[in-house]
């Protein structure tokens, strides 16, 4: 289950009610899909193959198709990223870089571990939502927002996009301090 850090505070918010509540409070979707489902071989694996890819895609079939249809999203893929991916540092340094997009950035991980460093309201700022395997999330279009992973450095995740060609990151000039 996903687990929030507030910068500003230092609250740590867990527990599946305390972080749908928090995070739907803050505009941002979260849901869980039961990982159990996936099959033993795929669950570790962060090099996959292309029929990898679809039967990751398949296993979850009934729940991207579910959340497509309330959130109008047309397509999806499997992305990942580990220590086998070509130049994982400088991917990483690229990323963590405030930045917005004009459409939802929708999240499931299957596997490993990431971190979502998104901007609330003016009374709550920064905050980290670091999730599992089974956690899924939708970081609202022109939220504040930056990806990481976490220290295992690999993670596998279901993207859904309504159009995949307009998901671009635009830089965000942030004027307060991110925190750590
Ligand atoms: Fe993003």
């Amino acid at each position: 289950m996903a687990v929030i850090k507030v910068k500003k505070t230092g609250e740590v918010i867990e527990g599946d009610e305390n972080v749908r509540s928090f995070l739907n409070k803050q505009g941002v979707l979260y849901e869980h899909w039961d990982i159990n489902k996936l099959p033993e071989h795929l669950r570790d694996k962060y090099v996959l193959t292309d029929e990898e890819k679809e039967e990751i895609l398949a296993t979850f079939k009934e729940e991207i198709e579910d959340l497509a249809a309330r959130r109008g999203y047309k397509t999806w893929d499997i992305v990942t990223l580990s220590d086998a991916t070509p130049n994982l540092d400088e991917l990483l340094k690229k990323f963590e870089q405030v930045h917005i997009h004009t459409e939802d950035e929708v999240r499931a991980i299957t596997a490993g571990h990431g971190i979502f460093i998104i901007k609330g309201d003016s009374e709550t700022g920064y905050f980290d939502v670091e999730l599992e395997a089974g956690d899924v999330i939708s970081v609202p279009e022109g939220n504040p927002h930056y990806f990481t992973l976490m220290d295992d450095r690999q993670v596998v995740a279901v993207r859904l996009f309504i159009d995949p060609s307009g998901w671009v990151a635009h830089p965000y000039e942030e004027k307060e301090e991110v925190g750590q």
